[in-house]
Order: structure tokens, then sequence, then C-alpha cells
């Protein structure tokens, strides 16, 4: 089953003097389960992509459909509504909220989702131990190390169990053996079918995915299988 499908998307900042059209035309299909890198220079706009992606921004011209929704009609309500159900979020730089604990980040977002306080612990509880931190939980961001946090946010991200996941460069602020070990945890949720779509500008990263599409100045310049 097709679950993105985005044809001649275009993102222009500005006006006038300033107008800078960053994405030019993107088609671009995904299917569930694949893991997809999305390779390219700094500034050929993989990360506006990923935020029309991820419906945190809009697009100025062209479709978006996502599963069986068209995203261009929703309004700002319904898109954030239909991100946080169906979308986690992975950055570079963790953004986890440094006042709560691990446990307290990766509950955020079933709080929001106004799910029973017995449903919040049992999931949290899941999927903190299943990224390897079930001993971390009272810990707060700053008593963690680079990987671990990054772990937590992986967790934050999928503790709602949302249809993709959607990481920009993740690796991108750990050391080899950290990276190496969030790698290794996109392997086996990419395995259990979980959709991923990684921006990377690191050709090994991208490597691991089984599919790479290469972005250059706003447009999709090839894409290639992995494996
Ligand atoms: N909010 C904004 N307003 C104006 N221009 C922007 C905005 N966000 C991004 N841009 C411009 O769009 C272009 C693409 O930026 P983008 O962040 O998508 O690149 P990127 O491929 O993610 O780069 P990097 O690898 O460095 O993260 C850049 O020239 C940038 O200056
Ligand atoms: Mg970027």
């Amino acid at each position: 089953m097709t679950l993105i499908e985005v044809e001649g998307l275009t993102k222009t900042y500005g006006s006038g003097d300033n107008e800078q059209t960053v994405l030019r035309g993107i088609d671009l299909e995904i299917q569930e389960g694949e893991f997809v890198a999305i390779l390219g220079p700094s500034g050929s706009g993989k990360s506006t992509l990923m935020n029309i992606l991820g419906c945190l921004d809009g697009y100025t011209s062209g479709r978006y459909r996502f599963g069986d929704k068209d995203v261009t009609g929703l309004s700002e309500t319904e898109l954030s509504l239909f991100r946080n159900k169906q979308i986690g979020f992975i950055f570079q730089q963790f953004n986890l909220l440094p006042r709560l604990s691990a446990y307290e980040n990766v509950e955020l977002p079933l709080i929001y989702q106004r799910s029973s306080k017995a449903d919040r612990q049992t999931r949290t509880k899941q999927m903190l131990t299943r990224v390897g931190l079930g001993d971390k939980l009272d810990a707060f961001p700053n008593q963690l190390s680079g990987g671990q946090q990054q772990r937590v946010a992986i967790a934050r991200a999928l503790v709602t169990n949302p249809s993709l996941l959607l990481a920009d460069e993740p690796t991108g602020a750990l050391d080899q053996a950290n990276g190496r070990q969030i790698m290794e945890l996109f392997h086996d949720l990419h395995a259990e079918g979980k959709t991923i779509i990684m921006i990377t500008h690191d050709i090994d990263i991208a490597r691991e995915a089984t599919r790479i599409v290469h972005v250059r100045d706003g447009k999709i310049e090839k894409e290639e299988r992995v494996r």
C-alpha cells in the first residue's frame, strides 16, 4: 500500500527580492514499510521537505496524499491532530524537554492524546525498555549520554504507534558507536514493518536504508535501490 504520494511539490520562502524557491517540483511515492533515506548536500532542501512531509509546515504548490487522506485541504487544527496520531519525529539534537525525566518525556505525547494513566504507564515503560533504557526511567536528559538521549527521543516518537517515523540526521550529533546503535534500532523497527524516512547528508548512513532519494537544489536528482 502507498503511504505517501507527493506530486509537483514546491516551496518558496519570502516574497519580492527575498523570494527563494527551495523545493522545485518534488514527485515522491513511499510504500508502507519502506525504509527510505533522503540524501543531499547542505541547503538542498531536505529539512524543508521533511517538515512538509511531517505536516509541520505548509507548501506553496503541489499535492500531498498520506494514506487515503489528501493533506492539501486540511486546516491547522486538523493538521496537528493528524500529525500527533500518524507521525513520530526524531531530530539531530534530540529535542528532549530538559526538566522532564526520560519517563516523562516519553509519556508526554500520550498525555496530549488523553490516554488513561494506566495505559500511559504501560506503554511508556514498554517503549523505554524496547530501546534499552528500562533502567533509566527517572534520569533527566543531562544525566544521559547523547546516544541514550536519542534513544529516549526514539521512544517518544514511537510511543503513540505512528504510521511513519521521520528522522532528520538522527545520528548527526553522535559518535560512531552510538550512531551504530541507533541504526540497529532502525533496522529492527523496519523489520517489524515500520515505515521510516531518514534524512542524511552521509552516504554511508543512507546506504543502511532500502532506497535512497538523492536531493539536489530542491529537486530529486535520482533514486537508487540499495538491496
Ligand atoms: N524558514 C525559512 N525561511 C527562509 N529560508 C529558509 C527557511 N528554512 C530554510 N530556508 C532555506 O531553504 C534552503 C534549504 O534549507 P533546508 O534546511 O531545507 O536544507 P537542508 O538540506 O536540510 O540542509 P542541512 O543539510 O544543512 O540541514 C536553505 O537555503 C535555507 O536557507
Ligand atoms: Mg537540514
